[in-house]
């Protein structure tokens, strides 16, 4: 099949847009993915025809949404082949899904002398909060380290676990390498040593791949609608309903509970409402579930070949620009961390956006990475399925110019 770049670029109305007098080069999807018009059109029709608060309802309209809501719960876990709807939490994103499992799953079983392990190339949101835990309970954090490429040092991995260890959190893919971690074999490799639960940041992996959280056999995936072409605002954690079924609540309020009284202890609800106090942001849900048809429709594995063989193109193509260091190793997904001789990111960031260029400058969130390669930020372009050849020559072009009005 021909891949209908045209038509998937016209389905996103902001490409059509000019920035600074220029046509939109937009190459900064890994931090946010813009919209289709079917997402769009989705949370207007919503609002316009279908919105009210959901559950509890005994109306017609609440009837309906919630009817909606629970479908698209049932459509993200075929999305990512969990084995039932219940396993699948609405969070606002992937870094409240991760805050949800340190603050139920962490404060609940770990105990002071455990250890969890991370890695060195994880985003601040599958650090930050596992180090307040840590720090809370007397914990130990340890890493996986990097290779001077950027890789995992997975033979270093052996002698991190021990009887302990009682976590991995790990990044599918790397937000500032596009490193896609061996998840199978690192998985196997824990559960070999000892009784380690999984938890797999999903951020940047479920734009560009099939997941089967079953096939992977991880505890935990979290991930944000807004990277998949989705609305901001809402995100799913996956968990193995074992799991959940144990699990405290972590916030408290409406929908998460069964009985409340003032003088006997509250009952709480089954997950996955357990862990859905309040009202939830059904538009966000509704969004998903156009955002993930339109994905669907497409085809992951066509997205996914198509973003391939434009990142071979991309990588070749800034080859022609002399003083440009790339990091990380060529087999990458999605993103393209640079710097450009010795200017910094930001300056090469306010440059290409004067020519309607939007890369993203800065530690990417991930400053632990930033440490290894012994820099203050890089610049990083990332691809999406609605990118093509021209804004990656725009880029090169762009540099260009960058390079001989700052060297
Ligand atoms: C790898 C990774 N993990 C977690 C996050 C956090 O995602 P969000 O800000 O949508 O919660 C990001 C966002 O860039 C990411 O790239």
């Amino acid at each position: 099949m021909t891949y209908p770049i045209i038509r998937i670029r016209s389905d996103f109305p902001i490409l059509a847009r000019r920035v600074n007098g220029r046509p939109l080069t937009y190459l900064d999807s890994a931090a946010s993915a813009q919209k289709p018009n079917v997402v769009i059109d989705s949370q207007s029709e919503y609002y316009r025809q279908g919105y009210a608060a959901v559950h509890r309802g005994i109306h017609t309209l609440s009837n309906e949404a919630t009817i909606r809501m629970e479908s698209v719960r049932a459509q993200v876990a075929c999305f990512i082949h969990a084995a039932l709807p219940d396993e699948i939490i609405f969070v606002k994103s992937a870094t409240e899904g991760i805050n949800l499992v340190v603050n139920s799953w962490g404060r609940h079983n770990l105990q002071s002398g455990d250890n969890i392990i991370i890695t060195e190339m994880e985003h601040h949101a599958n650090i930050v909060p596992w180090q307040m835990l840590v720090k809370e309970k007397q914990l130990s954090l340890r890493y996986i380290p990097l290779l001077p490429n950027g890789m995992l040092d997975i033979a270093r991995l052996p002698a991190l676990i021990d009887a302990r260890t009682r976590l991995l959190a790990i990044t599918q893919v790397s937000n500032v390498l596009g490193i896609c971690n061996p998840l199978q074999e690192l998985i196997a490799s824990v559960r070999a040593e000892s009784e380690v639960v999984v938890l797999v940041d999903g951020a940047q992996g479920i734009m560009h791949q099939t997941v089967d959280v079953q096939a992977l056999d991880c505890d935990f995936y979290v991930f944000s609608g807004h990277k998949l072409y989705g609305p901001s605002g809402i995100g799913v954690l996956y968990a193995k309903k074992a799991l959940l079924d144990a699990m405290p609540p972590w916030e408290g309020g409406g929908s998460m509970i069964r009985t409340v009284s003032l003088t006997k202890d509250t009952i709480f609800n089954d997950p996955p409402w357990r862990f859905e106090a309040g009202s939830p942001n059904t538009a966000g849900m509704i969004g998903l579930c156009a955002a993930i048809n339109y994905v669907e429709q497409i085809g992951l594995n066509n997205i996914q070949s198509y973003e391939n063989e434009l990142m071979r193109y991309a990588l070749e193509a800034l080859h022609q620009v002399p003083s440009l260091t790339l990091y990380g190793p060529d087999a990458r997904i999605g993103v393209i961390a640079f710097n450009l001789g010795q200017h910094h990111a930001y300056d090469v960031g306010s440059f290409l956006d004067q020519y309607g260029i939007a890369i993203r400058t800065g530690h990417h969130c991930a400053m632990p990475l930033m440490t290894h390669f012994r820099v203050p930020s890089m610049c990083r372009a990332s691809l999406a399925m609605y990118t093509n050849r021209e804004d990656i020559d725009r880029l090169v072009s762009g540099l260009l110019r960058v390079q001989s009005l700052l060297d």
